[in-house]
């Protein structure tokens, strides 16, 4: 067997870079260091980022799959290369949200740190031209984004994934305050989640520490310029390796 070998670069966002490669139906994601915020009005690259969240992507997904959580993972190669089903993304980022914060405070009346029971579902239509607007029923309707009974579906699917992240993150002192997935389906019209789910990607405080700066150990150290965002990182990846599986190298 040999390793999968990256081709053409089928597209390049933000953090990570899509690989065609000698398999039709498998892609290569190669992870950046690359780090933007606030629709990419904000840039910086953070050396050892991309590395850190493939790794913590990787172990996210092969603890999701031992729970029966589809995923479009199926391997890592090569410290930031991570193997996927090439799935059709669906332009909808879901956001789930377990504690205020973010958009979500800036929008409404809600103060910072309040619980939410239950979670909040928002969904977002994936455009940065547009800034990522806000989904409404009716507009998604129009839109036409998704078939009948998939809205049901893709909600019922963050929410399980909710379920999982909370109590993963929750094992090692990690509160899930949100996060953002994206989901596609595969060439056998299978619901997969898809993307990354990675300190860029999902809120992290950390129950070990009391200061609401100190705590914060995702983007927001990079977002509200707090420093020390590769070590939050790291610290993340210490914490969920010792209770995911080991990646599998893909082969
Ligand atoms: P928000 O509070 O800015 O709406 O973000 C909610 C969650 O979604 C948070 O965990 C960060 C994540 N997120 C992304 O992954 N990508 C994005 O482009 C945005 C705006 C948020």
């Amino acid at each position: 067997m040999t390793a999968v070998i990256p081709g053409p670069l089928l597209h390049e966002g933000k953090a990570k870079r899509v690989h065609a490669t000698d398999h039709p139906d498998l892609l290569a994601v190669d992870f950046k260091d690359d780090a933007t915020a606030f629709n990419a009005e904000k840039r910086a690259s953070l050396a050892g980022k991309g590395l850190m969240n493939c790794r913590i992507s990787a172990l996210v997904f092969e603890y999701l799959k031992d729970r029966g959580v589809p995923t479009h993972y199926l391997g890592v190669q090569n410290d930031h290369w991570m193997v996927v089903r090439s799935v059709r993304i669906i332009p909808i980022e879901v956001v789930v949200r377990n504690i205020a914060a973010g958009s979500l405070c800036r929008q409404m009346p809600i103060a910072p740190a309040t619980p939410l029971e239950p979670p909040l579902l928002d969904l977002y239509y994936k455009d940065d031209g547009l800034g990522d607007p806000l989904l409404t029923e009716a507009r998604l309707e129009r839109l036409n984004l998704l078939g009948p009974g998939q809205r049901q579906q893709l909600e019922a699917l963050a929410m399980q994934v909710n379920r999982e992240l909370r109590a993963l993150f929750g094992s090692v002192d990690l509160e899930l305050v949100d996060f953002k997935i994206e989901l596609g389906f595969t060439s056998d019209n299978r619901l997969v989640v898809a993307d990354e789910i990675s300190p860029d990607t999902c809120r992290l405080w950390d129950r070990r520490v009391g200061d609401v700066n100190d705590r914060i150990l995702d983007k927001d150290r990079f977002r509200q310029d707090l420093g020390g965002v590769v070590e939050a990182y790291g610290e993340v990846l210490k914490r969920v390796e010792g209770v995911c599986p080991e990646p599998q190298v893909y082969r």
